[in-house]
This record gives structure tokens, C-alpha cells and sequence, in this order.
């Protein structure tokens, strides 16, 4: 057989095993028969040097033709059985599947509401720590020891004499201590309690407390500013109310109380058939925390109050369970995208 057509035979045989292969493994083994360092279509190339010249040009062309043919049929046969390859299975023009995207935690969401009513009021943003020692947390809010109002939020120790804050308040001792009044400020962060977990209350929670230090503050300016922040938060329609209570870093207390969303004020398991929701705790700041910071409470007076995050959310969006803000389960997140 002359050269030329043996190399033509091998080439229709090598692409007949090739249409017919079905696993890569088969290509593979036409692959190196054919194309190896050993193979046949290289044999051929390798015999090209005993032919005299005249015909060495031509078989060569031929045999280097096949050689190419062969590997290019046994590349499109690769990509057809491994799945992909640019051309088979993939259209560039079809729309592409976004990657879902995370987004804010709806409690980060409330924080960031909360603190843009007050930003507006020309409140400033402070923080503190987490892990906080005695000091912060009770007594420089004048909870004198073994006083019973520590009792009034059940606190987790840690090594060392410190405590899991139970309320973001120290924030407000440590900033009246580095600054000099007028002071403005609110203060978002993580508490803990060691509560009972229910619908209402969490063992960790979020809180933002907010204060105010100037020269002749007064209670009426405590009144018009929360009364103006609830509008602002929850609507101009709201109904409030201050209600007296006790705080040891403020005198007088107060606490306020909004309509209950839920019933509309008729009463329900929410607001616990009162037709009211307590909202925050709130107060003049007890001349004692001011000089315990040193700042001089004859000269200066001022406001403070402190409100759960989960509460005024759950009353905004309807939702009757705290334990779902921190469950984390995707269906109840993503409806507040
Ligand atoms: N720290 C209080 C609590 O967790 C809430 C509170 C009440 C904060 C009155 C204040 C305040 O700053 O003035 O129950």
C-alpha cells in the first residue's frame, strides 16, 4: 500500500473509533494508538524520511493533515462527553442567574432607623463594651451594692468580677466621663440577661439607650423629644403616655407606654390584654451619675432613656415572637428585604 493511502486508511479508522467512543477513557486509548509518541499516524511521519524527496513532500502534507484532522475530532468528542466546551450546551445570549445576595438583619435595620431619628436631632452615635466591669454596669449609675435593684435584670458574671452588660447605660457613664457638656448621644448595642426565653424577652438582646447633658434641661425637653422620636418612628397618629416609674440613674422615672398595633388597643396576648406596649424606660439623669463622672450637677442637668430594638420592630412589622429576629431562619429575614 502506498503511503498516501495508508495514511488515509488510518485516518478513517481512527475517526470511526472516535464517533463511536463513549467515555473519555476510549478517546484517550485512539489518542495514544494513533497520536502517541509510539502511535501509528506518528510511525508514518517518522517513515517520511525514506521516501525520496519528490514524494516526501506530498505524503508529509497528507500525513500532518490527517494528524490534525484526528485531533481535532477526538478535542470536539472530549468536550461533547465531559459536558461543556465552549460551543456545545452553553448559549452566552441566555439572561444569568444572579448569586443571592445577603442583606441587613432586620434588627440592624431597626437600629439604623432609631438611630437616624435621633441623628436628625443632632444625637451622636457612641459605643461601649460588651464585657463590662461592675463599676459601668451598676455603680457609677448609682446602684449603691446589695442595693435591690441590681435584681431588677438577672446578670451573667464572667471570670474576673465582670459582667455581660444587662443594659447599653455604661455607655453613657464612660462617654459623661471623657466629655465635656453639652453632650448628645445614642448608644446602640448588645445586652444580656439571664432571663427566661419567651416571646417577649431573649437571654441576648439588643438595646439603644440615648442621653442629653447641657444647661437647664429640663423634663419638658425629655417629653418633646421622645414624643417626636415615637412619631417619627411608628407615625404622626400614635398614641403615648408617660407613665411614672423607677430607674437608679434617673429621678424622677418615667416609662412609655405606646397604643398596642397589634388589637388596636382593645387588648391581646401581645400587650398582654392592657391595650398598651411598654416601649422605654426614661428618666432626668440622677444628679449622683453626673458627679460620679465629674461633671458638676449643680451647673448642669440632663435626660436620659433606654429602649429595647426587638420591641419597637416587632410593633412596626407585626411580629409576635422575639426569638424570631434571632433564629435566623431565611424565611422570616427575607420578608423584610
Ligand atoms: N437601662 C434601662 C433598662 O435596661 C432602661 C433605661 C431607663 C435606660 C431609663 C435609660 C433610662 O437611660 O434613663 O431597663
Amino acid at each position: 500500500m502506498s503511503l498516501p493511502d495508508e495514511v488515509q486508511k488510518l485516518k478513517s479508522e481512527a475517526l470511526e473509533r472516535i464517533s463511536k467512543a463513549d467515555s473519555l477513557d476510549l478517546l484517550n486509548d485512539v489518542k495514544v494508538e494513533y497520536l502517541g509518541r509510539k502511535g501509528r499516524v506518528t510511525g508514518v511521519l517518522k517513515g517520511l524520511k525514506d521516501l525520496p524527496v519528490e514524494e516526501r513532500k506530498e505524503a508529509g502534507a497528507l500525513a500532518n493533515k490527517a494528524r490534525v484532522e484526528i485531533e481535532q475530532s477526538l478535542k470536539a468528542a472530549q468536550d461533547k462527553l465531559s459536558g461543556g466546551g465552549a460551543a456545545e450546551g452553553f448559549d452566552p445570549t441566555l439572561p444569568g442567574t444572579a448569586p443571592p445576595l445577603g442583606a441587613v438583619h432586620l434588627l440592624n435595620q431597626t437600629i439604623a432607623d432609631i438611630c437616624e431619628v435621633f441623628h436628625g436631632m443632632g444625637f451622636e452615635v457612641a459605643y461601649g463594651p460588651d464585657i463590662e466591669t461592675d463599676y459601668y454596669n451598676f455603680g457609677a449609675l448609682n446602684f449603691p451594692p446589695d442595693h435591690p435593684a441590681r435584681d431588677m435584670q438577672d446578670t451573667l458574671f464572667v471570670k474576673g468580677g465582670r459582667v455581660l452588660r444587662t443594659h447599653t447605660t455604661p455607655v453613657q457613664a464612660r462617654m459623661l466621663e471623657i466629655h465635656k457638656p453639652p453632650i448628645k448621644m445614642i448608644t446602640p448595642g448588645m445586652c444580656f440577661r439571664n432571663e427566661a426565653i419567651s416571646t417577649r424577652a431573649h437571654v441576648a438582646f439588643h438595646q439603644v439607650d440615648g442621653f442629653l447633658v447641657d444647661e437647664g434641661v429640663s423634663l419638658a425637653d425629655l417629653k418633646g423629644t421622645l414624643t417626636a422620636f415615637c412619631k417619627a418612628y411608628f407615625g404622626e397618629n400614635l398614641k403615648l403616655k408617660f407613665r411614672p416609674s423607677y430607674f437608679p440613674f434617673t429621678e424622677p422615672s418615667a416609662e412609655v407606654d405606646i397604643e398596642c398595633f397589634l388589637c388596636g388597643g382593645e387588648g391581646c396576648q401581645v400587650c398582654k390584654y392592657a391595650g398598651w406596649l411598654e416601649i422605654l424606660g426614661c428618666g432626668m439623669i440622677d444628679p449622683n451619675v453626673l458627679d460620679n463622672a465629674g461633671i458638676d450637677s449643680e451647673k448642669y442637668t440632663g435626660y436620659a432613656f433606654g429602649m429595647g430594638v426587638a420591641r419597637p420592630a416587632m410593633l412596626k412589622y407585626k411580629i409576635n415572637d422575639i426569638r424570631l429576629f434571632y433564629n435566623n431562619d431565611v424565611r422570616f429575614l427575607r420578608q423584610f428585604l
